[in-house]
């Protein structure tokens, strides 16, 4: 166990399975205390954690519930006075996401939660960490935000979304020591490819320079980074954590 973020407070959304988990894995592993938002897999994510003997607090929510929001953050600086890092990780992709074609209620549910949720996070944490004068937010958008792939066009504008808000926000609270950035990764082996066809998957493949797919873990480390004190410098930035994928 390291100790990189020893006693800080941070709160990983989508923490339940994927790249969340591997994340709240990671900074519990460094010391932190982990919030684990999620609307599912909350209690494995704890228990996982506290199982390797770190620390870790569940807290159910989806991202989309503003009142639910506000009462997680009050309970938090009730109880440890602080929240040190937001990480805005949970999305959803949606099977059959092209502009002729996705229902309203389809495009509103991904706008709602992979950008919308994202706002809500950041609104609900920011007062606590202008107050302290310190914080970091790392939101997960996507190489999707970058390039046009097919059959994701609410998902597409979503991660578009994360970009703009994370470069406007970046640069909106940097005079008062918040760095805000985003992480686009690429393919990742994670529940959200599970509706992805072999075609489909053979063409990422194609798209991607190292010629594999990557791990939740390689993501998770990038989180980790842009919410270290590594990082002190970075702010209203993107990382993409994709095999070279938008280089291409
Ligand atoms: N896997 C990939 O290839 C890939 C690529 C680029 C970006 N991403 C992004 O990475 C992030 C994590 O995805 P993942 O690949 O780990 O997928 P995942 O499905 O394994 O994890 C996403 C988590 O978000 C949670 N979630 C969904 N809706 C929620 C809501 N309304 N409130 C709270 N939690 C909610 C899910 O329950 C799930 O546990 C997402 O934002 C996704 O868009 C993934």
């Amino acid at each position: 166990m390291g100790a990189q973020f020893k006693d800080q407070v941070i709160i990983v959304t989508g923490a339940g399975d994927g790249i969340g988990r591997a994340a709240a894995e990671g900074f519990a592993a460094e010391g932190g205390v982990v919030v684990v938002v999620d609307v599912k897999g909350v209690e494995t994510t704890v228990a996982g954690i506290e199982a390797t003997g770190g620390r870790a607090i569940a807290a159910p929510l989806d991202v989309r519930d503003a009142p639910g929001w506000s009462r997680l953050v009050d309970d938090l600086v009730a109880k440890f006075g602080t929240i040190d890092v937001l990480v805005n990780n949970a999305g959803v992709a949606v099977p059959g996401d092209t502009a002729a074609d996705v229902t309203e209620e389809i495009w509103d549910r991904i706008m709602d939660i992979n950008a919308k949720g994202v706002w809500l996070g950041m609104r609900a944490v920011l007062p606590t960490m202008r107050k302290a004068g310190k914080g970091k937010i790392c939101n997960v958008a996507s190489t999707a935000a970058h390039i046009g792939l097919r059959d994701a066009a609410a998902y597409c504008a979503s991660k578009g979304a994360v970009l703009a808000l994370t470069r406007q926000a970046g640069v909106q609270y940097a005079p008062e020591n918040i760095q805000i950035n985003s992480v686009s990764p690429g393919t990742t082996m994670t529940g959200l490819q599970r509706d992805v066809t072999e075609a489909q998957r053979a063409t990422f493949l194609t798209l991607t320079p190292i010629n594999r797919f990557a791990q939740s873990i390689e993501v998770a480390r990038t989180i980790l980074f842009l919410c270290s004190e590594g990082s002190s410098f970075v702010t209203a930035s993107d990382l993409s954590v994709d095999g070279g994928m938008v280089a291409l």
